[in-house]
């Protein structure tokens, strides 16, 4: 069904509403290593051979022979530090790939941050899913390369919006998609991703539940349940600029063509498309199904991450980037290993009601 009401940031203008801040993370005061020699010599071909074979055919040569160099680096310091490497599928293949220790979508890399054994966490991916793997261990130092890699869903919504809603919706459950704030996250009943954001909603057993802050998967969802969803007015930044018009366009050019789409997507997307689900579940769907040809409309590294194992699928490959996760490079991803930043905090008090929203979705069974 449609989904019952939609607010945003208009509608509570003068209650007094103020934007998101922007993201924080702090300096470290440890002091800097020297910086490695990062030169294309026979020890860096001998050491980064064997991932080289992972990404030849979606890297050239010619630009292997500059990134080796870091790859052998960060591999090799990562273990001076007691650091393991979270990636997101959204991060490009030499990180993807080839320093990586532990890859997925967002609710794949909130249960692996649960399970991490070595003291220092250095996340691939944006501010909120190191936000996310800080909340689940406080005692480790979480490091992001660039903190200004943000989300425009996370941006989109406030603590004290959701506080209004509260009291707009007196005893309404809230779910919020892991594409928020650790404010927002203490605030709310539970968190959600696109992998199970349907089984949370009804997990809760409410008539009624209220939906953040992402509109499309909140009408994804509403379209997969009987659950009346109050939703707000927030969106992905690279999955709504998709239209079924263009998904349209390559089905003309091409019928045999299979299409995948991701939940983030408008409605008349999905629609088009012959499959929708999180990134994981895209990636699972491609190994089952093996297409000869495939879009997957979602951020572009993730088709070429699915390239470089599955060569002999053809990628029709639209690129929408997202701005934040390309903010992370193997430039920065050294130099946040070597000077220990920048490391992400949040206030004990909140990380504690956020955890709570988070375990509880994680320990919601299959
Ligand atoms: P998932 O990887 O959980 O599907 O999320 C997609 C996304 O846009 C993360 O920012
Ligand atoms: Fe946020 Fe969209 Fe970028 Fe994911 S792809 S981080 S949802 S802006």
């Amino acid at each position: 069904m449609p989904i019952a009401e939609i607010f945003g940031p208009d509608d509570f203008a003068n209650a007094g509403r103020a934007p998101a801040p922007p993201v924080r993370a702090q300096a470290s005061a440890t002091a800097p290593l020297p910086l490695p020699a990062l030169e294309w010599t026979s020890d860096v071909e001998r050491a980064t051979a064997h991932l080289y074979e992972r990404v030849k055919t979606v890297i050239p040569p010619v630009e292997w022979v500059i990134m080796a160099p870091y790859v052998k680096a960060i591999n090799e310091l990562k273990e001076k530090r007691d650091a393991v490497i979270l990636a997101h599928n959204y991060q490009t293949p030499e990180i993807f790939h080839c320093v990586a220790d532990i890859t997925g979508d967002s609710l794949q890399l909130s249960i692996e941050a649960t399970k991490v054994k070595a003291s220092t966490i250095i996340q691939c991916g944006v501010h909120f899913m190191a936000e996310t793997s800080k909340i689940l261990n406080p005692d480790k130092t979480v490091l992001i390369p660039d903190s200004r890699a943000g989300c425009s869903l996370a941006s989109s919504l406030t603590a004290a919006d959701v506080r209004l809603l509260r009291e707009r919706f007196p005893g309404v459950p809230v779910v919020a998609y892991v594409n928020t704030s650790a404010e927002v996250k203490a605030e709310v009943d539970i968190c959600c991703t696109s992998s199970n954001a349907v089984q949370v909603v009804e997990s809760l057993n409410a008539p009624t539940v209220i939906f953040l802050p992402d509109q499309y998967l909140a009408k994804y969802v509403a379209s997969k349940t009987k659950v009346k969803i109050i939703a707000w007015k927030g969106a992905c930044e690279v999955h709504e600029r998709f239209t079924g018009d263009e998904l349209r366009a390559y089905r003309e050019a091409d019928p045999s063509v299979q299409i995948i789409a991701h939940p983030e997507c408008p409605p008349d997307v999905l629609a088009a498309a012959d499959f929708t689900g999180s990134t994981a579940h895209m990636i699972d769907w491609v190994r089952k199904k093996h297409p000869k040809r495939l879009v997957m409309i979602t951020e572009c590294s993730m088709a070429a991450n699915v390239r470089a194992e599955l060569p002999d699928v053809e990628m029709v490959q639209p690129c929408n980037l997202c701005p934040h996760m390309k903010r992370i490079t193997l430039a920065n991803i050294l130099e946040s290993l070597l000077n220990l930043r920048e490391e992400v905090t949040v206030d004990p008090l909140i990380a504690q009601r956020a955890r709570r929203s988070v375990t509880r979705m994680i320990n919601l069974k299959n």
